[in-house]
């Protein structure tokens, strides 16, 4: 007889719009460790990474929305790459009055800061993003980046120069601020970056049921190996599937 791999029954699935907002973000625990990188991201079931219009949002779904703001309620640091904010109109990074107190309590900071990655400081400045946030940015560059671009840089957000930017000196940057609990949204190329540097702890992928094309789907070099992650949990809303995986390690 041939060797036929072990196959499980249905997952425990649990209907993630049953869940309240708390109920949600304790599905999602930070754990007590000094650095915690997790990353949140939506894929199609083409494996798209964003739809018609080169965004997330027309792939997304309130359920994964939901989760989207539960991964990132408790962080210090919502990291992206400038590929993410040149495309989506990120918000100002604020937490909610109930959220501020348990943030205090927890010794972290009142509203996660947001941090971009960016060699060449070519940024949309005009974003509320940095004026309107509780916390002023932080833009990790190079040391090397053009001397008028980093004064322009410097002027809206807190500008931190790397000698060079790899994972290690990103994630480092950021714990050095006290900012350990960091949450990756991408894109793509950042978080395949941080994922080849073995930085990545957790993975909170959303599967949307949607096929969109790929057209619009940014690619990203190969790994040299893959990276593989163990499933923690899935949740279901929305007919997605918002799986929690951890690092396999
Ligand atoms: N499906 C999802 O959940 C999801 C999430 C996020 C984004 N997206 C989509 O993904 C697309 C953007 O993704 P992307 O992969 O193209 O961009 P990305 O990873 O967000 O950003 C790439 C940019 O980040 C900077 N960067 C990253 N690592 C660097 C390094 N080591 N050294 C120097 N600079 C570095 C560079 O900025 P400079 O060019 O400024 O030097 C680079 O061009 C958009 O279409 C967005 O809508 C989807």
């Amino acid at each position: 007889m041939s060797d036929i791999p072990a196959l499980h029954g249905p997952l425990p699935l649990t209907d993630g719009s049953a869940l309240s907002e708390d109920g949600l973000a304790a599905a999602y625990p930070w754990p007590d460790r000094n650095v915690w990188v997790r990353a949140m991201m939506v894929t199609t079931l083409d494996g798209a990474a964003a739809g018609y219009d080169g965004l997330s949002g027309s792939v997304s779904s309130d359920a994964d929305q939901l989760v989207f703001n539960a991964v990132r309620r408790h962080a210090d640091a919502v990291l992206i790459g400038a590929g993410t904010l040149r495309a989506e109109q990120y918000t100002p990074m604020r937490a909610k009055p109930e959220d501020q107190q348990q943030r205090s309590a927890d010794g972290q900071r009142p509203a996660p800061v947001l941090a971009v990655v960016s060699g060449s400081l070519n940024l949309p400045w005009d974003l509320p993003v940095w004026r309107e946030s509780t916390h002023r940015p932080l833009v990790l560059t190079s040391a090397h980046a053009d001397p008028g671009q980093l004064a322009i840089a410097g002027k809206h957000a807190t500008v931190v120069t790397l000698q060079d930017i790899t994972p290690t000196t990103i994630v480092t940057a950021l714990t050095e601020r006290g900012l350990t609990r960091i949450v990756c949204e991408g894109g793509p190329r950042l978080l395949r970056d941080l994922v080849a540097a073995t930085l990545v702890d957790e993975a909170d992928i959303t599967l949307s049921p949607v096929f969109a094309g790929t057209a619009h789907s940014p690619t990203t070099a190969a790994l040299a190996q893959v990276s593989t992650f163990r499933l923690g949990h899935v949740l279901q809303g929305d007919g997605a599937l918002m799986m929690r995986y951890l690092a396999d390690r």
